[in-house]
């Protein structure tokens, strides 16, 4: 079948249009230079991805040196970076293929190691809730007012490079979920405290990029991705997340990406809500703004029926690392070629590196079948 509403073209709020609704969802392959220039390697591995999906968003990219995370991390932190993002984009921009350069700071889901001797930051001096989290120490006035601005710098950097747009990654507990959370936002001045206050790093951020992005000579697309809840207590809650959506409305942002490990996933915080989260989301997002959701997606089945409720960008992550040709094949009617299991003997034709290998065999394994396994994806 070849007619998926999924291969449609939509129109974002800034009159860009993607030519289907297929997002490659963002995932580091941790293979960057030390100093977070792009790799050969890496830019192998996206072309191979690159040309199929409408949107495809690269792994994230610090904004600045104490917002690096890992080693191998992409960095959009110096001007000096520019060469490389720019053969970046280049090699994504393949057969109308949106290039989106995910930007981030790590925040205190760093570590003193990575960070060579410093310390990790944060809205406020606490700790993550994870084994081995070191205290972080909490940003000054001047250092968050830096930071927004790095954020905007790396927008420019990310415009001259050629990219067709950034994704503010303010889920999966980084820096701008720091700030938006209780659990690790404790601040008594204007950037902490209320709801309000806590949005206010969030907004800062979006309203930067987008004065940047504003002054560009070609519309450039303003992502956002959120996680709407946090386990800890105190911590992120559905009603804050609504809370945060309608400020986003207002913003010029052209989609909101809501990052989930199951696409159909309800509360994981209230057991006793079965509704999907995204379903939530839908009923306060502005009728104009996008929803883009993620989470365990492999087949067109699943994506057509995703979009059937009215979600206008599926963003599909592990199984684009089995099967770089996903878009293609389903346009070609060859849905049978699709690969659904990885193979060990796949990984140099899949470009896929060995730290990217070993982060898939660890933190994301689940969900991520071997060909060797018994519990294999159901593709009905
Ligand atoms: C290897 C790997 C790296 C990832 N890196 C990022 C990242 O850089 N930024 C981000 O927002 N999410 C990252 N993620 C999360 C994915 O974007 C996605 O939300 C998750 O894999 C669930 O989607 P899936 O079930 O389709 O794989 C990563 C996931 C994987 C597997």
């Amino acid at each position: 079948m070849t007619n998926y509403n999924f291969l449609k073209p939509y129109t974002l709020r800034n009159g860009v249009t993607v030519k289907n609704r297929i997002a490659m969802s963002p995932m580091t392959e941790q293979s960057s230079f030390e100093n977070g220039a792009i790799t050969s390697d890496e830019i192998n591995y996206y072309r191979l991805r690159a040309g199929g999906v409408g949107l495809l968003i690269t792994g994230c990219a610090n904004v600045n040196d104490l917002g690096k995370g890992f080693e191998g991390e992409l960095s959009v932190a110096h001007r000096s970076m520019l060469p490389g993002l720019t053969r970046l984009a280049n090699a994504i921009k393949i057969d109308g293929t949106k290039a989106i350069l995910q930007i981030f700071s790590a925040g205190r889901m760093s570590n003193s190691k990575v960070l060579r001797g410093q310390q990790p930051v944060s809205a406020s001096a606490v700790a993550a809730l994870r084994p081995d989290a070191e205290v972080p120490r909490a940003l000054s006035s001047a250092e968050i007012e830096q930071t927004i601005t790095d954020f905007a710098n790396a927008t420019k950097l990310a415009i001259d490079a050629g990219f067709d747009g950034v994704e503010l990654h303010g889920a999966n507990t980084y820096l701008m979920q720091q700030f938006f959370s209780p659990h690790s936002n404790r601040r008594t001045d204007q950037w902490g405290g209320s709801l309000e206050n806590r949005m206010r790093f969030p907004l800062a951020v979006v309203d930067a990029c987008a004065n940047v992005i504003k002054a560009a000579k070609q519309p450039f697309i303003l992502g956002y991705r959120i996680s709407p809840e946090e386990i800890e207590e105190p911590g992120i809650r559905l009603a804050d997340t609504l809370a945060l959506v309608k400020q986003l409305n207002q913003k010029p942002i052209d989609y909101l990406h809501i990052s989930l490990a199951d696409a159909w996933g309800s509360s994981i915080v209230d057991k006793t809500d079965h509704q999907p989260v995204f379903e939530k989301i839908q009923k306060v997002i502005a009728d104009d703004l996008p929803l883009m959701v993620v989470g365990h997606l492999a087949t067109p089945t699943q994506v057509e029926k995703l979009l059937s409720t009215g979600v206008e960008f599926a963003a599909i992550g592990r199984e684009l690392i089995r099967e770089p040709k996903w878009v293609q094949k389903v346009m070609a009617g060859d849905e049978k070629a699709i690969r659904y299991t990885f193979s060990l003997e796949d990984l140099d034709e899949l470009k896929v590196t060995p730290p990217l290998l070993n982060f898939l065999m660890t933190a994301f394994r689940r969900g991520f079948p071997l060909s060797t396994d018994e519990h294999q994806i159901k593709t009905q």
